[in-house]
């Protein structure tokens, strides 16, 4: 339809020069953003950093979407399609471990994730695309999101209504990603990340004297059948062709060698990625604890929250970022479609919505040390990632009207 455009698409080597002259000040941001971390919802010298520098550019947005959000809209010369572009915003309530001159000047609080990254990644998008606004065709919806390690910002920004006014065609984000190397991107179709649901198992039964067991009703023996019951969901419920995982990361019972515990508290967490599962957890882990209850005279208390569904990619969507990245890596191999992670991600309500594609953008060296996984004190990543993370959007940006 828009052949009639002539040479839409800018020079890709001239694309990069560009961008790679952005390094500098995608550094800045990104370092300005590391100093000073914001918890969930609560991302207000974040907004006011995006948001200055949206004025700058010139860009329209609109801002406090689901609280601390920001959605700007960048219009190309073109009539076209809207590809929106999501960025999260949030930090972890983790202290800093790190020495370098940019640490976290938050106590408590620090960017463990590479979210300051993904917002300078957006930031400079946005400059490029609003600098270059004859070189793409259609709207480009920057979507800053807040909250993203929980509770969740996506489905607060949807029910805003982010992706209507103009409605929104497609969608792709990045995570900086320190289990693949620099210069790789994991990129694929399908499932890329897991459902994530929690739950939490009070157990009551009948406390007494360790040496009378026949007086009481054991909420550690009750406990511990429902710690193995469980793990038969994924050994037996599940289709084995099919991943999951049902991890009780906390038990927490009794307060002396000869006494009986009255109570039994069980907390974890189950991942999985076909969408068919969903609500079966929910539903085996009552008759599982209700079973075990009423074979062993306890009763119990479930609270089962299902938070992220699984971030699923559009085929179509993937293969645009996969024929992008592959020419910013500059090799196939840098491609990497083994990059499943039981990790969850709210990005997850975006792409229920619209077709998109969420990937991984290499970003470990660990000849510099920069190797730390994602949530350590000492995470921190290779800033080379920033202009190529700021690449592959903007040439996803120019090839989707294409
Ligand atoms: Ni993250």
């Amino acid at each position: 339809m828009l052949s009639t455009i002539p040479s839409l698409a800018a020079d890709l080597s001239q694309i990069r020069l560009e961008i790679r002259a952005l390094q500098g000040q995608l550094v800045t941001w990104r370092r300005q953003l590391h100093q000073k971390p914001e918890l969930a919802f609560s991302e207000c010298l974040t907004a006011e950093l995006i948001a200055q520098n949206l004025k700058k550019m010139e860009i329209d947005f609109m801002s406090e979407i689901a609280q601390t959000g920001i959605v700007a809209t960048i219009r190309s010369a073109y009539p076209g399609p809207v590809l929106a572009i999501r960025a999260d915003m949030d930090a972890l309530p983790i202290q800093e471990e790190n020495k370098v001159d940019y640490r976290s000047q938050h106590d408590g609080k620090m960017h463990a994730c590479g979210h300051d990254g993904h917002i300078a990644i957006a930031l400079g998008t946005a400059y490029y695309l609003s600098q270059h606004r004859d070189t793409f065709c259609g709207t480009v919806k920057m979507i800053f999101q807040p909250a993203e390690e929980g509770p969740g910002g996506a489905k607060p920004m949807i029910e805003a209504g982010v992706l209507y006014n103009p409605d929104v065609d497609a969608i792709i984000g990045l995570h900086l990603w320190n289990n693949l190397p620099l210069g790789t991107v994991g990129v694929r179709n399908g499932a890329l990340m897991a459902a994530v649901e929690t739950f939490r198992v009070l157990i009551q039964g009948k406390g007494g004297h360790g040496a009378m067991p026949h007086q009481t009703v054991d909420s550690i023996v009750v406990g511990s059948q429902i710690v193995n019951a469980l793990q038969t969901i994924v050994a037996r419920n599940i289709n084995p062709i099919d991943s999951a995982v049902v991890t009780v990361g906390k038990f927490h019972a009794g307060s002396a060698n000869n006494v009986i515990a009255d109570t039994a508290l069980l907390e974890g967490t189950v991942r999985y990625f076909n969408p068919v599962y969903e609500n079966y957890f929910k539903q085996r882990f009552k008759s599982i604890i209700e079973g075990i209850c009423q074979g062993t005279g306890a009763t119990y208390e479930l609270d089962y929250e299902q938070l992220y569904p699984p971030v699923i990619n559009d085929a179509q969507m993937a293969e645009l970022v996969r024929s992008v990245a592959v020419e910013v890596v500059e090799t196939p191999a840098g491609i990497v479609p083994e990059c499943q992670t039981m990790g969850g991600e709210d990005m997850s309500f975006f792409l229920q919505k619209v077709p998109g594609c969420y990937f991984f953008l290499g970003s470990a060296n660990s000849e510099k040390g920069l190797a730390y996984p994602h949530h350590h004190p000492r995470f921190d990543f290779d800033e080379t990632a920033l202009a190529m993370g700021v690449e592959i959007f903007v040439r996803c940006v120019e090839k989707f009207c294409v």
